[in-house]
């Protein structure tokens, strides 16, 4: 296949404007057949990203794990997953990317390592009061006996963010801290060892060809824990106060020099490696990660978290293209990720009157932050998917000629929905088990993929796959798709050849904003203009480059997008 325009792939600041494709790699395409997604399958699929047209890469953790939490809880960040391949098979992937103009970002999981750690495990063998045991958080237990947890914390995915140890002597010990599952204990970031190790993960990867790395709760590395509070762990709450003026666990200032340190490691390489932070943080504080002193990237999950709403869309990214441009940094945009209810999904939730006040209950009471209700086990059969499915395409068609870098989640160039109806024996994330009462959890965006109409597993693997597929999978998939003209995979594929052509300066104007119409222009006369609303408006003046959906005769329809030249 002959190589698109591939000046991004050359340029050092390739990152500013890229479109990354998240991979989850265990449920991407399964070459062995142990119905696992694998390393070779990634490389099997070459061909299909470079059709879609992306510029990079983003792998979630492939590294041995126990999966706990679907690989963020890391036994070895140095090494493969045995399950998933060995590191040849990633020294393969990554020529193979790089032959198609395609660069590579991994995740990195410095906030906690799993409980399968060399680390962790001498910390546990090794005693209360020893060196090992620094390299983690280690308290003793409030109560005669040390019975009761340190603090009442509670961990993001339920249940209490404490776990007592055995010691050696087969006595019940100290505490550890995990605010993510029990198996993940989070590390000591004021230790030296913590600092130096993770600066030579960075340099093996970079070294193996890496381009960057995508860093996982960037936001919770280092904490004061002086103040035995009772907190909610949550970003949104800022009234939590260590005592120091900041919070105990989220955004402290601090963190920011772990970054500075990684940061030279970064410009040791050329290019340069890059980085992207995940970190829930207040919008004020998201320029501070996005500094090119520190991680140089953030991404930015206010269109994700935002209504399909011309107000709401017009708002976010006029403050996040001010707040990117004051550190010199880009911004990013994302609508559907490994964590949250896919946006074709979202955007077809049904009104609920029960919900009526919830936060997210939006425009006509369709709330679509996932979260609210889908991860609250509402019934996926009254999801609407078309209009889910038109107002995912317009929206992500609208995000796409925007300046800044796109990052997109496997599937969703196939528009594919939710696979909400998982029988709970088969569900896998930490998040529905320590929290069955409150949420679902996040498998249903995890399934894993559907590349052909016929066989077994949809062509994900020649033997079943790790998460049940659904039936109307079959819809989605990749050969079906590719033979339609008008399916999401071809919309995807046409954005994203346009997207190269048309790619300019990072500047954008609006031309036309009202209540329901949003449409802005780039440098060049490249112009994206979304209906919003349910009625169709005249179409704006323009040579027709590309449409979300069929265009009728001088008529913009109601949740659409069109692409303009003028
Ligand atoms: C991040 C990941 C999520 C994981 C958590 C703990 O939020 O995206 O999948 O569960 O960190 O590592
Ligand atoms: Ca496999």
């Amino acid at each position: 296949m002959p190589l698109a325009s591939h000046d991004v792939f050359t340029a050092p600041d390739w990152w500013r404007q890229a479109v990354v494709y998240q991979i989850y790699p265990r449920s991407f395409a399964d070459v062995n057949g142990d119905g696992i997604g694998d390393l070779k399958g990634i490389t099997s699929r070459v061909p299909y990203l470079q059709e879609l047209g992306v510029d990079a890469v983003w792998l979630s953790p492939f590294y041995p794990s126990a999966l706990a939490d679907g690989g963020y809880d890391v036994d070895d960040y140095r090494d493969v997953d045995p399950r998933i391949g060995t590191l040849d098979d990633f020294d393969e992937m990554v020529a193979t990317l790089h032959a198609a103009h395609i660069k590579v970002v991994v995740d990195i999981v410095p906030n906690h390592s799993s409980d399968r750690h060399e680390w962790f495990k001498a910390a546990v063998a090794a005693g209360k009061g020893s060196p090992e045991r620094d390299r983690y958080i280690f308290r003793d237990g409030k109560g005669e006996d040390g019975q009761l947890p340190p603090t009442a914390l509670r961990s993001i995915f339920g249940g209490d963010a404490w776990h007592r140890v055995t010691e050696p002597d087969g006595s019940p010990g100290q505490w550890y801290l995990h605010l993510f599952a029990k198996e993940q204990p989070d590390f000591n970031w004021d230790h030296p060892d913590v600092h130096a190790d993770f600066l030579a993960t960075l340099r093996f990867w970079s070294d193996r060809g890496v381009d960057g790395f995508r860093v996982d709760v960037a936001h919770g590395l280092k904490k004061n824990l002086d103040r035995p509070f009772d907190a909610m762990i949550r970003v949104d709450d800022g009234v939590v106060d260590a005592g120091d003026g900041q919070h105990p666990l989220w955004d402290r200032d601090e963190v920011q020099d772990i970054y500075a340190e990684w940061r030279t490691v970064f410009n040791e390489y050329d290019p340069p490696r890059t980085a992207v932070a995940e970190a829930w943080v207040q919008p004020h504080r998201q320029a501070r990660y996005s500094s090119p002193a520190g991680l140089g990237q953030t991404f930015n999950f206010d269109l994700l978290r935002a209504d399909f709403s011309a107000d709401d869309f017009h708002e976010v990214i006029d403050r996040n293209l001010k707040a990117a441009a004051e550190v010199g940094g880009s911004t990013t945009w994302v609508f559907s990720n490994h964590d949250v209810v896919r946006h074709a999904t979202r955007y077809g939730l049904p009104p609920v009157p029960a919900r009526a006040g919830a936060p997210g209950a939006g425009e006509a009471g369709r709330g679509n932050d996932g979260k609210q209700w889908l991860l609250e086990g509402g019934d996926p059969a009254e999801v609407d998917a078309e209009r889910g499915l038109r107002r995912a395409r317009a929206a992500t068609l609208f995000m796409l000629a925007l300046p800044g870098s796109a990052y997109l989640y496997q599937g969703e160039e196939l528009g594919l929905q939710e696979a909400g109806q998982i029988p709970d024996a088969a569900r896998q994330d930490p998040a529905f088990f320590r929290n069955r009462e409150i949420e679902i959890g996040r498998d249903g965006c995890r399934v894993p993929l559907p590349w052909t109409r016929e066989g077994s597993s949809f062509g994900f693997g020649p033997d079943g796959a790790h998460l049940p597929q659904p039936s109307w999978y079959a819809d989605y998939a990749v050969d079906v798709e590719s033979a339609d003209p008008a399916s999401t995979l071809n919309l995807y594929r046409r954005a994203l050849a346009l997207r190269h052509e048309l790619e300019c300066a990072e500047a954008l104007e609006w031309w036309e904003v009202s209540t329901s119409v949003l449409g802005f222009a780039r440098p060049n006369g490249w112009c994206a203009v979304t209906n919003f609303g349910t009625d169709p408006i005249p179409l704006p003046e323009g040579e027709v480059l590309l449409a979300s959906g069929q265009l009728a005769a001088g008529e913009l329809p109601g949740e659409t997008t069109v692409w303009l030249r003028r």
